[in-house]
């Protein structure tokens, strides 16, 4: 069974027929996933679905690019949300320096914050990091962010930084960029961490892995990544698929 560990299906590409695909996964051999918060309205309805799903699991938290949503009352909310029975992780939390709103320093601020959040409450991170390699470093290593540990996810640095993030405890997420033709970098990456540290994501409806790049992607497509790293690794496709799933279920203390 694949564990599918990060993927959107409150986004609005999916409502047409989230429902079908859902109650379709298993049979598909998709047999966890969890549905990250990238908002406050994003972590309840990911909660909703996990509610609904005994195969689906909820991260809880907001991303740096909606980060000036966040304020005292609603974080206070957030913290509540966290305690939710099948929220497995607080995320996705970060730093996002594509885009100049909101300014880096309310960015770092609720990023901070929700580290310590995810500190007290004992529960593993999903970092969200873009274009800010050496402020997301900076902080998480400020916060002891290895203290519960996570995933890097849409893992987008070199090789090097990738290392850098297994030392300190982290995972690293690994989706459809590994097959795009543009993704030496993704491959020298999934080349250099061990196996034991990747984990397999689509961050669905977002980028599709070839041969379906540009178009909405569902976690359906898991296999082609886990082929793809299979490839890289010199391993069989079963034993990528074991060895993520396992990786996935000790982060998340998920029993099969
Ligand atoms: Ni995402």
């Amino acid at each position: 069974m694949i564990f599918e560990t990060h993927a959107h299906y409150d986004d609005e590409a999916f409502d047409e027929d989230r429902d079908s695909l859902l109650a379709s996964m298993q049979q598909n051999k998709i047999g966890f996933l969890v549905n990250v918060g990238a908002s406050l309205k994003s972590t309840r309805s990911s909660i909703q679905l996990a509610e609904q799903y005994p195969f689906v699991y909820a991260a809880a938290g907001v991303h740096p690019s909606e980060s000036a949503e966040l304020n005292e009352a609603r974080f206070e909310w957030l913290r509540e949300q966290c305690a939710h029975q099948k929220v497995v992780a607080v995320g996705e939390i970060g730093l996002d320096y594509y885009w100049d709103e909101p300014d880096h320093a309310l960015q770092k601020k609720w990023f901070a914050r929700q580290l310590e959040l995810a500190k007290t409450l004992r529960k593993p991170v999903i970092i969200h990091s873009r274009d800010a390699a050496k402020d997301t470093y900076d902080i998480m290593e400020a916060y002891h962010a290895g203290d519960v540990g996570g995933v890097v996810h849409c893992f987008s640095y070199s090789a090097k930084m990738a290392l850098d993030y297994v030392a300190m405890g982290f995972y690293i997420g690994v989706g459809g960029v590994v097959t795009f033709k543009n993704g030496r970098k993704m491959r020298e990456v999934v080349e250099a961490v061990p196996i034991e540290r990747i984990l397999l994501e689509t961050d669905s409806p977002y980028l599709s892995p070839e041969p379906y790049r540009g178009k909405r992607n569902s976690s359906f497509h898991l296999p082609y990544i886990a082929q793809k790293i299979a490839d890289i690794k010199g391993l069989s496709y079963e034993e990528v698929v074991m060895l993520t799933t396992e990786n996935a279920q000790r982060l998340y203390q998920i029993k099969c």
